[in-house]
């Protein structure tokens, strides 16, 4: 491994700049506390109220931001997303509910994040399934991942061209995106739902966390100029992409992530404090 290349978690972290609004931030580790509280006993044990960071929403019927998902790179340059500690929580009645829960830099990140357009129902989103977390590939979207096996393991060199790379959609240099799936794997990928995750390698990632009162969360969450977030627009669940479609200039979404089924834009570079219903898992 070159130590270099992918640099421990230490010296990776850079500069931050913020865009997250100060009317959001407020009372966050005790939203995601009550959030908490709530999912736990409300009918089906494991949705609620609950607070994530997204991506967000600036344009378009999408009630609001797509949530990221926190990654990591292992020594051998592997892209892999974070998933949250599971722990057993007692409930009132003495019972115990298995969760999901882990503070990142001051917020707190579960598996509720992606509980949402059906993503509930997956096999991924259960606390103690049996995932390794690497990103792996799903090629189709981009011309550039043609040459991939389906569920490769994504690796930092595949993104080496970033600050130069373009599609002739976005700018040149405003970064390399990458369909994935994440905690997707099975056996029998035909009965699997999967979680579609959008992993994007910018150099204005280093940026994010810059005055934003989220900064340590987003130092935690990204590296490398490497973002994700899972690929479900929240308006009816499409899977939008960052410079993927020709049409997205039409909508003033060059370099942004656009939804081509009704035009909502996300902006990538915006990471917010947001919060929705999570819908409960099945069991
Ligand atoms: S804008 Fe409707 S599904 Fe994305």
């Amino acid at each position: 491994m070159d130590s270099d290349k992918y640099p421990p978690e230490d010296g990776r972290r850079r500069f931050v700049k913020g865009v997250v609004g100060t009317a959001t931030l407020t009372s966050v580790g005790t939203a995601a506390s009550g959030a908490l509280n709530a999912a736990t006993s409300a009918a089906g044990g494991t949705g609620g109220p609950t607070s994530y960071v997204g991506i967000e929403n600036t344009a378009g019927p999408a009630p609001r931001g797509m949530p990221l998902v926190p990654l990591t790179i292992d020594d051998e340059g592997y892209l892999k997303g974070i998933w949250p500690e599971v722990k057993e929580k007692e409930l009132k009645d003495g019972s115990t509910l298995t969760i999901t829960e882990q503070e990142i830099g001051g917020v707190t990140y579960t598996g509720r994040w992606f509980q949402y357009c059906g993503v509930q129902i997956a096999e991924g989103v259960r606390p103690d399934a049996d995932q390794d977390n690497f990103l792996r590939s799903k090629p189709g979207l981009y011309e550039w991942q043609a040459d991939h096996e389906q569920g490769q393991k994504l690796h930092v060199d595949d993104f080496a061209d970033y600050e130069e790379w373009s599609n002739g959609i976005g700018s040149v240099g405003a970064g390399k995106a990458a369909q994935t799936t994440w905690r997707s794997q099975s056996d029998d990928d035909e009965d699997v739902k999967q979680l579609p995750v959008q992993v994007l390698r910018s150099p204005k990632v280093s940026d994010l966390p810059e005055e934003s009162e989220n900064a340590d969360f987003l130092r935690a969450a990204t590296e490398s100029d490497f973002v994700a977030w899972l690929d479900k627009c929240t308006h009816f669940c499409c899977t939008p992409g960052f410079n993927a479609s020709q049409d997205a200039s039409k909508f003033n979404a060059t370099d942004a992530v656009y939804c081509q089924c009704h035009q909502s834009v996300y902006d990538p570079f915006s990471p917010v404090e947001l919060s929705f219903n999570a819908f409960p898992r099945p069991e």
